[in-house]
This record gives structure tokens, C-alpha cells and sequence, in this order.
């Protein structure tokens, strides 16, 4: 790796620093039945992920690609809508640069959403799951390859997910009226939806949920000691847990069904946080 690469996530937050005067602790990364939030966010800036020096540019349709500084109620913020993802092809190091940007930037805490399959049987379409844990079954890691300075080889995911701000996320839920599941969350690569046999197999080995995301990220944010949480939107049964075939427009549908739902729940969490982070200590 050349040294203009290993400089570029703190190149891209310095550009950030110069746009906008405004310094949340808070990110969130929006996934497939998040984007709602964005019709609540006060935004103070809009910046295209082009305008970013080294920021990957999504390809799905659906996602964006913009990063937003604003308020969510009192809490500033930053919002990514619009993610790289593996499946793409993006190499792990693009798939993580949006949140070595945001530690760079300043960012302390990270919220992480997503849509994914419910392999917990008592899930339905529609139900969000606060992840607990998760398995990396991506085939790759994001901490592979040249370290980079200042930050540990071995990280320790003992508790990726934070404690506290999963506590804020469900009381965020109890606030949002939502019934929050809790659970594991296992990462593929995608981007094929999975086998019936794979999901007997994920289920067997204690995974509530399935996607194709939000692992990279959580690793590589634990790696530059921001605090970690994530939540799923299940829009569909993984395969063979219903009767009938997967497709990205049932995704789609279910995601746009319940976005209010995601929204509130996003927005009464920036709330929490922004009481709680004035009252922890640094
Ligand atoms: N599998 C993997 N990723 C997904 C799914 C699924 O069933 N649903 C939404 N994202």
C-alpha cells in the first residue's frame, strides 16, 4: 500500500472538517429500510460522496451516496446514506473507508443499520433486531493486510456491540412503540441470497439474522476504538424458513413499508444519545 492511500480516509475528513463547521460524535451509516431518516434530519449540509477524496461510490439503486451533516431533534449529526458493499466488488479497505473517515473526522460513536433476512423463527417481515453479535462469514477480513499506524493488529470483538448504546437504541425502541428483537447477526458476502441448506446450517450455529453488510464496518470501527451499535430491519425470512422465493423487490417493499417505523426509531435513539453523551464522561 502507498503512503497517498494510507492518508486518504484522513484526507477525505479533513475536506469534511473544511465543509462544515458543525462537530457531531455521533454517525450513522443508512442501510435498506433507514432512509426515512433523512426526511426528519434538519440538514445544515449535503455533500455527494463524489465531492469526497477517496470515497467509493455506491452502485446500488436505492442507495445515494451522500453524506449529510444536520440535527436529528437536538443531536447533531452525521449520516452516510448509501454504503459500499463487498458484493460490489469494492476490496475491504473501500468497504471500510467511509468509517475510518468518520474516526478521523472526530466521530466517537457509530450507528449501524441494515436490512436483512430473519433466521430466528419467531421473526417476521418487518420486525427490527438490535444486533447483540456477530459472525463474520464473508470470506474476508477488513483488518487484513497492511496495518496502519496507530492502530492494534488484534483487535478484540469480545464486545463489539456497545453495551450502553444498545441500551439507548431500546429505549429508543419502548419511545418508537416498536416490539426491538435482539440477536446475532451473520455477515456473507453475497450477493446471491443464501441456500435453505446455509440457513439450516447459520440457524444451527445460533444466527438470528442475514446480510450482506455492517460486519466490515463494526470491525474496522472497533479497530479505531469508536463505540459500536447496529440494528436490522428483517424484511423477508432467509430462504426456506417461508415457502416462496426471494427477491430485492420484497426487500424493497418491506423496507418501504415500515420506514416510519425505522425513522422514529433512529430519530428518538439520536435523542437519547445526545442526553447521554452530554452526561458521560469523555
Ligand atoms: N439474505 C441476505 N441479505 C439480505 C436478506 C437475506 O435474506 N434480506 C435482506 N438482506
Amino acid at each position: 500500500m502507498t503512503m497517498s492511500k494510507l492518508a486518504l480516509p484522513q484526507a477525505a475528513a479533513a475536506k469534511l472538517q473544511k465543509l462544515c463547521p458543525l462537530r457531531p460524535t455521533l454517525a450513522i451509516v443508512l442501510g435498506s429500510g433507514f432512509h426515512h431518516v433523512l426526511a426528519g434530519l434538519r440538514v445544515e449540509k449535503k455533500i455527494n460522496y463524489a465531492k469526497i477524496p477517496g470515497f467509493p461510490q455506491p452502485t446500488v439503486s436505492g442507495h445515494a451516496g451522500e453524506l449529510y451533516f444536520g440535527q436529528l431533534g437536538q443531536t447533531p449529526v452525521i449520516v452516510l446514506s448509501g454504503r459500499a458493499h463487498f458484493y460490489e466488488g469494492h476490496a475491504m479497505d473501500r468497504v471500510t473507508f467511509g468509517v475510518r473517515m468518520l474516526a478521523a473526522f472526530g466521530i466517537t460513536d457509530l450507528l449501524l443499520t441494515n436490512a436483512a433476512g430473519g433466521i430466528n423463527r419467531k421473526f417476521r417481515a418487518g420486525d427490527f433486531m438490535v444486533l447483540t453479535d456477530h459472525m463474520n462469514f464473508m470470506g474476508d477480513h477488513p483488518l487484513r493486510g497492511v496495518l496502519l499506524p496507530g492502530l492494534p493488529r488484534f483487535v478484540d470483538l469480545t464486545e463489539t456491540y456497545d453495551k450502553q448504546l444498545r441500551q439507548i437504541l431500546m429505549r429508543a425502541g419502548k419511545r418508537a412503540r416498536l416490539k426491538l428483537r435482539e440477536g446475532v447477526y451473520i455477515a456473507v458476502s453475497g450477493p446471491s441470497y443464501e441456500t435453505p441448506a446455509e440457513i439450516r446450517a447459520f440457524a444451527a450455529l445460533g444466527a438470528d439474522a442475514v446480510g450482506m453488510s455492517t460486519v466490515p464496518e463494526a470491525i474496522a470501527a472497533r479497530q479505531c476504538g469508536l463505540r459500536v451499535t447496529a440494528v436490522s430491519c428483517i424484511t423477508n425470512p432467509a430462504a426456506g424458513i417461508s415457502q416462496g422465493q426471494l427477491s430485492h423487490e420484497e426487500v424493497l417493499e418491506t423496507a418501504e413499508r415500515v420506514k416510519k417505523s425505522g425513522a422514529a426509531l433512529i430519530e428518538s435513539f439520536a435523542g437519547f444519545y445526545g442526553e447521554w453523551s452530554l452526561r458521560k464522561p469523555a
